[in-house]
């Protein structure tokens, strides 16, 4: 590995896990009581807008009373004094890494304090509690078309380009906290390794990707993800 390694970390719902933000595949398979499919799907949007409405305004309320945890400080920190290449791609929607002062940051599943317009495309700051009501779109007045600004299964996660490029230059990569059960994400471990990169994975259990990684760490981010920066930056 060279002297001042391209990191990129991917993140998944097990680092926002201690800030006490459900995973999305608890032991009961369901997330926050409910099949993915039925909340994160285009047709669920579709058949039943107000449920899936409903849910997202939920999520952003629970938003509002968690903190970023050890983890995410540390990843900011990382951030902040690295002085090579970052970045770091999150599947999560929550903003606990903005929130924790992360800048490099991309956010590939979309975000729940954003909108999205169906009538014009316009993505928009969105922090209350009620797009289910309704509200119109800032950008080209509509009303009645927002939705959640997530990306559902099926729909393209964003900044593919600005991942794929960050991946194929990677000499170290290091997943933090998924499951390895959704693509594209699962597969960065591949691509990156591929093209050169050493691989890292820290988890609380061995992902479905597991044996595309060179070192595992198993256990708590939050108890993982601080010594793994300390020694990035010693
Ligand atoms: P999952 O819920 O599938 O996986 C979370 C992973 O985090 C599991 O492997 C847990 O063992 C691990 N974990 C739990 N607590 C942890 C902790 N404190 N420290 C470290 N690891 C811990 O979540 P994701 O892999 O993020 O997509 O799910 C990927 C995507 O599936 C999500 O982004 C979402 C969902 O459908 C969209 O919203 C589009």
């Amino acid at each position: 590995m060279p002297e001042l390694p391209n990191i990129v970390i991917l993140t998944g719902a097990g680092v926002s896990a201690e800030s006490g933000l459900a995973t999305f595949r608890g032991p009961d398979g369901l997330w926050e009581g409910h099949r993915v499919a039925d909340v994160c799907t285009p047709e669920a949007l579709a058949r039943d807008e107000a449920l899936v409405q409903r849910f997202y305004d939920e999520r952003r309320v629970k938003l509002a009373t968690v903190e970023p945890n050890a983890a995410h400080r540390a990843l900011a920190r990382l951030d902040a004094e690295w002085p090579g290449g970052l970045l770091l791609v999150t599947q999560n929607v929550d903003d606990l890494h903005q929130r924790a002062g992360a800048k490099r940051l991309v956010h590939m599943h979309g975000e729940l304090r954003s909108a999205l317009c169906r009538a014009c495309g316009g993505r928009s700051p969105f922090a209350g509690a009620d797009m289910g009501a309704g509200p119109a779109c800032p950008e080209c007045g509509e009303a009645g078309v927002l939705r959640p600004d997530i990306v559902f299964f099926g729909e393209m996660p964003y900044a593919m380009a600005v991942i794929d490029r960050a991946l194929m230059e990677a000499d170290l990569f290091v997943s933090i906290g998924t499951s390895g059960n959704v693509y594209p994400a699962a597969g960065f471990v591949q691509t990156a390794r591929y093209c050169g990169a050493r691989t890292l994975e820290m988890n609380l259990e061995p992902s479905l990707g597991a044996t595309y990684f060179h070192e595992s760490r198993i256990g708590a981010a939050g108890d993982l993800v601080p010594g793994w920066v300390e020694e990035m930056l010693k």
